[in-house]
């Protein structure tokens, strides 16, 4: 088994990428650290994974940034240690600027960026007592480029790659790695849950997440991409073109940006 032995930590984990990345894990004989705040959908992905699988269930909020150190004593003295932490946990937006209330634009930034920021810091000094570990992010294909309506959750993305580039740098003397994985469309519940205007969920499934990569087969690439230690990977279908157009055509990216009817 590729990971026994291994500890892996997953925010995010009672649904979608999460969730699947658990399962991955698992199959692969890790033991498990899965959070996020719904404890109930938790067990449920407990529940679902290979039955041998040791697994600690510690519900938590990352944006509750008080609660993150002592969340992060509970589970080094459950299992000792940390070997891959998984920043996961996220919402996304379904709102343009003009009509978006600053307490979302916050609270987008304290769950995608900061809370990510609280996980890692609290997480480190374990990983370097022991010489060994990887942190790893899931940005997005928004963590490369801005479209409409999508302002804070492509700045929380976009202050990810600022952030844990710098920490990889940091780092890199002390054998710990850094692994930024940017997804594009994957069909989960991400576009239900993304905050409108008014910080309300949005409740609609977008078309283009529907006909996204199916979250196990994303997971499984997402492993591989975490097994090679890769910096950076894009993994998604055609619209991770996207960020090869904005990088080497910006002029022809903005002119299609600013037209795009993004639902
Ligand atoms: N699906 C896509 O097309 C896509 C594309 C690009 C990037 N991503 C990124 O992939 C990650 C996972 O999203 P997903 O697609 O799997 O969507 P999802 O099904 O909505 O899952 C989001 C997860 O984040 C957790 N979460 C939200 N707020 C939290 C908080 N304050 N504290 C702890 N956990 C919290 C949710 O659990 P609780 O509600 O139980 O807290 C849930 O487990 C996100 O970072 C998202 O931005 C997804």
């Amino acid at each position: 088994m590729q990971f026994s032995n291994k500890v892996v930590w997953i925010t995010g984990a009672s649904s979608g990428i999460g969730e699947h990345l658990a399962y991955a894990f698992a199959n692969r004989g890790a033991k498990l650290i899965l959070s996020s705040r719904n404890e109930q959908e938790l067990q449920r992905v407990k529940q679902n994974c290979r039955p041998e699988t040791d697994i600690l269930v510690l519900p938590m909020d990352v944006a509750d940034f008080e609660s993150v150190p002592g969340r992060v004593e509970q589970a080094v003295a459950h299992f000792g240690a940390i070997h891959i932490l998984i920043n996961n946990a996220g919402i996304s937006q379904r709102s343009a600027v003009k009509d978006t209330l600053f307490e979302v634009d916050k609270k987008i930034m304290e769950v995608n960026f900061l809370g990510a920021v609280a996980m890692t810091k609290a997480v480190l000094p374990a990983m370097l007592k022991n010489k060994d570990g990887q942190v790893v992010v899931i940005s997005s294909v928004m963590g490369k480029l801005g479209t409409p309506r999508r302002s804070a959750y492509a700045a929380s993305k976009h202050a990810l790659h600022g952030w844990f580039d710098s920490l990889r740098a940091e780092l890199y003397e002390d054998g710990i790695k850094v692994t930024i994985i940017c997804p594009g469309y994957v069909y989960t519940n991400v576009t239900i849950n993304a905050l409108t205007a008014d910080g309300s969920p949005n409740k609609q499934m977008a078309e283009a997440t529907r006909n996204g990569l199916d979250p196990g087969i994303f997971a499984e690439k997402a492993l591989h991409a975490i097994i090679r230690e890769k910096e950076e990977v894009l993994i998604g279908g055609k619209e991770i073109l996207g960020v090869y157009l904005k990088r080497f055509f910006p002029s022809l990216f903005s002119r299609i940006a600013r037209r795009l009817k993004v639902s």
